[in-house]
């Protein structure tokens, strides 16, 4: 049980001098990006891109997408943010998408697209079902939650990808959409998408690609000479895309890109009501008010960097990861796990107890990812860790020294919580304590 206290809403305003040294303050506790020393959450490119993002958003903060007709510089803004990602994803000129908020939303309405386009066409289907890797991003499970949809797991080859053999015997007459990650955030490594696509043309179902982390990122490795495979519209039978835009796009939070390969398959995701009092109602996504700052900031950054500044920015990116993941793969007792190709991987060991490790490094001020099933770090690249490198592995070293010498010192923190689901033969027991944790996160105590 927690105690609660109840705040009293502030019965006179305050200066505004006061509120923002607050805010100053605030911000003082938080995770420490700025020097690299945080592995996730924040995509950095450079202080211009932040101050062009900060100002662009600033100019339209105000301002509503929701409708398009009262803001024309919104919908101008979208449709150029949409058609620049279709073209950059390999789209033609039948390609069509909205921006979303983010990955999840981007993710919910592929889902809810392609539930509705069954209920459409093959009104037979009584239970849909999901076919879709165990890396997949939980936005995806989320997305069957809420729109009663079946989730069936792919498992993974030793390599961590999408197991081919077992995803043809997972589809079934039921099967409404298959999904596959370009690439996957455990690991960072991508799927068998080319194959996954000519399954799905096989069986006649939708296929959602799923690079919220690659969509920005993998096309300039490519330009720049990377072995990169075909995850996009380039390869037939890939009905639909999510691309973030606030990942390795580099624009402010609340902006991703959902495209789909012709508007008679985005016409599921639409809503649309002509009966209310308040209006004929037309609802391109989840939301309802649209921030235009989050358009604004993205557009500005796309026209900012241009394919030489992502390219430049994914090369340097790469660079940076490359440092890293040969010297954390030099460390006795660490190693990467897959094939991760961009900025995004995972160090697992055999021998270590990865999450002591990490408590360890989180006592020295680093932000740690734990990953479980197996257990692992979790690391992804952008242009803050450029000068952090250096002192993470030295941090890194020190902090396996600390842990193999004193092993009982780490029983508590995420030592402990990981220790404690991994001894649950049914993980679902653990729900009930991450619901009460998401709980306490809003109460004041
Ligand atoms: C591969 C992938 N898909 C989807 C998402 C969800 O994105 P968001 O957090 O913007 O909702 C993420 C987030 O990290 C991701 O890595």
């Amino acid at each position: 049980m927690f105690t609660m206290v109840q705040l009293q809403f502030p019965t006179t305003g305050k200066a505004k001098k006061e509120i923002l040294d607050q805010l100053q303050d605030l911000r003082g506790q938080d995770a420490n990006w700025r020097d690299g020393r945080t592995w996730s959450l924040v995509y950095y490119g450079g202080e211009d891109i932040s101050d062009l993002t900060r100002q662009a958003y600033q100019l339209f903060s105000q301002e509503n997408g929701l409708n398009p007709g009262a803001f024309p510089s919104l919908r101008q803004m979208e449709t150029e943010v949409v058609s620049m990602t279709a073209d950059l994803l390999g789209g033609g000129g039948e390609t069509v998408g909205n921006m979303t908020s983010g990955g999840t939303e981007s993710i919910l309405m592929a889902v809810k697209t392609a539930r509705d386009y069954a209920r459409a066409i093959r009104p037979e289907i009584r239970q849909p079902e999901m076919v879709l890797p165990v890396t997949a991003h939980p936005a995806f499970s989320k997305a069957a939650a809420y729109f009663d949809i079946k989730a069936v797991y792919i498992p993974l080859t030793e390599e961590y990808l999408a197991d081919i053999s077992m995803t043809k015997e997972l589809i079934n007459a039921n099967t409404i959409l298959l999904v596959g990650s370009a690439p996957a955030y455990p690991h960072g490594v991508m799927d068998p998408i080319e194959e996954m696509a000519s399954i799905a043309i096989d069986h006649q179902i939708p296929f959602h690609v799923d690079a919220c982390l690659g969509g920005f990122m993998l096309p300039f490795l490519k330009k720049i000479g990377e072995p990169v495979p075909d995850f996009d519209f380039r390869v037939p039978g890939v009905t639909s895309i999510s691309a973030d835009l606030h990942k390795y796009g580099y624009a402010s939070k609340g902006a991703s890109v959902v495209l789909y390969r012709e508007d008679a398959y985005r016409q599921h995701q639409f809503y649309v009501r002509s009966d209310w009092p308040g209006g004929l109602f037309a609802s391109p996504t989840m939301a309802g008010t649209r921030p235009g700052g989050a358009i604004a900031a993205a557009w500005a950054v796309l026209n900012y960097l241009g394919q030489d500044g992502y390219s430049r920015l994914a090369d340097s990116t790469l660079q940076i990861t490359r440092r890293l993941k040969e010297a954390l793969a030099a460390i006795p007792g660490l190693h990467i796990l897959g094939n991760p190709q961009m900025s995004v991987f995972a160090v697992g060991s055999e021998e270590l107890n990865l999450y002591a490790v990490a408590d360890e490094l989180e006592s020295k001020g680093w932000h740690m990812d734990r990953q479980h099933l197996p257990p692992s770090l979790h690391f992804m690249v952008t242009q803050a860790h450029r000068e952090s490198v250096d002192a993470f592995i030295h941090d890194v070293q020190k902090a396996i020294e600390a842990v193999t010498g004193h092993p009982e010192a780490y029983s508590e923190g995420s030592t402990a919580m990981y220790g404690m689901v991994g001894s649950l033969p049914d993980k679902s027991l653990a729900h009930g304590f991450m619901r009460d944790y998401l709980s306490s996160m809003t109460r004041k105590h």
